[in-house]
Parts: structure tokens; C-alpha cells; sequence
């Protein structure tokens, strides 16, 4: 998916967070969002999925303006954290993925993928049974449950173990190989050992927006 973003501020109440951000990621471009605490990495994320409101002509996915955006369905999200999550609630992994499930994922596609992720023996599991980190491998499952064409990935690793952390950026990068569009917010630009294409610093809201491929920019940083 292709994403256009143009001169976008974005705040909550009277404080502004995003100040004039705007860049153009192509299909099968990577993203690495960095960033103090703070600084707004997850507020453009939300602003990306339709979950702040932002004016039209702000931000455009595959030429459409997110307002007329139709193919929610193909963008996969894992939010940062599941504050607003009910974990009493009594529902299985299964269950979850279930509801999530778009048509045409059928269910080898499921086993598959529960497989890969390492949690296909807690399928049937309670999900309030879970440990964090087990918990957020489900839900990075069902982000990738409906061949996503954009991923957006807020901290999507945070309380995994290292194993599946590397199974999960293998995953990661074979679907970006394949094209779709991955926006990953991380604090480990060189832990995850991703495919990325370019890097974007948020500080106070602003941007400085690297292409990887710029030779200076990596002699710098080591
Ligand atoms: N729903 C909200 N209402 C009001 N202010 C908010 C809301 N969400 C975030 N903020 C504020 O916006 C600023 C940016 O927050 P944001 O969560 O985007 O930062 P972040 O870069 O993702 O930080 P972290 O690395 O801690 O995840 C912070 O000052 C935060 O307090
Ligand atoms: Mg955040």
C-alpha cells in the first residue's frame, strides 16, 4: 500500500504533538518510526489507522484520502498495549482470531501462521490464561490474519522472548519481500535486524526522515 502524508500537525486539545509532518512510503516500503518517549510516534500511527481524526487532504492510502478509505481490512495494526482490552472476558485464542478472520483466510492459513508465531498449542487457551508475552504473539497473529497490505506495528515486541522475537521480524520481512508496506515503531533499529528502508526520528513532534539507503546518514550512526 502506498501512503501519502501532507504537511500533517496533529494535537490533543490545545497541544499540538505532530508538527508538519509529511512523507511518502511506496508499496513494500519499510518503515522504522524512532523517537523518544513522548514524542508522538504512536499518535501518527493512530492518525495513519483513522484513529485520530485528522482534516482531508492530510494523509492519502493508495491515492484515496483516509476519509473516503474503504480497505480497513487489509491493514493489520498491533497497538502498543491493550489498556482498553477486557482480559476477564472468556474467549479463547481461537475465538479471537475468528471474529478477526477476514473470508478469505482459510483455516490451514490460521494453523499456519499460529504455528509460525509458536502459540498453536494454545489455541484452545483461555486468553486471560496467558502470559503478556504470549498474549501479544496473538495478537501480532491476528494482525497478519487477513494478508495485511500495510502492517503497522507499535512496539510489537515488547515482552516477547528473543526467540520468537526473531521468528516474529522473520515473518515480518519475508511479507514486506512480498510487498506490503510495514510501519514499525521501535526503540532497537539494529536488535530487530528488519528490512527497513527508511527511518523517521520524531523529536518534539517534528521529523527528520532518513532514506537507509543514504550512505552518510549510516556511517554516522555507527
Ligand atoms: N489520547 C490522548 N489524549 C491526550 N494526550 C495524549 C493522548 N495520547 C497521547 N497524548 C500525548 O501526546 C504526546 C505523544 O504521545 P505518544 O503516545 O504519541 O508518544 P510516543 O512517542 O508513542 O511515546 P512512547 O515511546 O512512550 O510510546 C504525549 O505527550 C502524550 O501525553
Ligand atoms: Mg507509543
Amino acid at each position: 500500500m502506498r501512503i501519502d502524508v501532507d504537511n500533517l500537525s496533529f494535537g490533543y486539545d490545545y497541544r499540538t504533538v505532530l508538527k508538519n509532518i509529511s512523507f511518502t512510503l511506496q508499496s513494500g516500503d519499510f518503515l522504522v518510526l524512532i523517537g523518544n518517549n513522548g514524542s508522538g510516534k504512536s499518535t501518527l500511527v493512530k492518525c495513519l489507522l483513522g484513529i485520530n481524526k485528522v482534516p482531508e487532504g492530510k494523509i492519502y492510502l493508495d491515492g484515496q484520502d483516509i476519509h473516503n478509505f474503504k480497505d480497513w481490512l487489509r491493514v493489520g495494526y498491533v497497538p502498543q498495549k491493550f489498556d482498553d482490552f477486557n482480559y476477564e472476558f472468556p474467549i479463547t485464542v481461537n475465538e479471537i482470531l475468528n471474529v478477526t478472520k477476514f473470508s478469505k483466510v482459510d483455516n490451514d492459513q490460521k494453523l499456519q501462521l499460529l504455528d509460525r508465531m509458536g502459540i498453536l498449542k494454545l489455541q484452545n487457551e483461555n486468553i486471560n490464561e496467558l502470559s503478556g508475552g504470549q498474549l501479544q504473539r496473538v495478537f501480532i497473529t491476528r494482525a497478519l490474519m487477513n494478508n495485511p497490505k500495510l502492517l503497522i506495528l507499535d512496539e510489537p515486541t515488547a515482552g516477547v522472548d528473543q526467540e520468537n522475537v526473531i521468528g516474529f521480524y522473520r515473518i515480518v520481512n519475508d511479507l514486506n519481500a512480498e510487498g506490503v508496506t510495514i510501519i514499525l515503531v521501535s526503540h532497537d533499529t539494529k536488535g530487530s535486524k528488519t528490512n527497513m528502508s527508511h527511518i523517521m526520528n520524531l523529536d518534539e513532534g517534528r521529523a527528520k526522515y532518513i532514506n537507509v539507503c543514504d550512505l552518510d546518514f549510516q556511517e554516522e550512526s555507527e
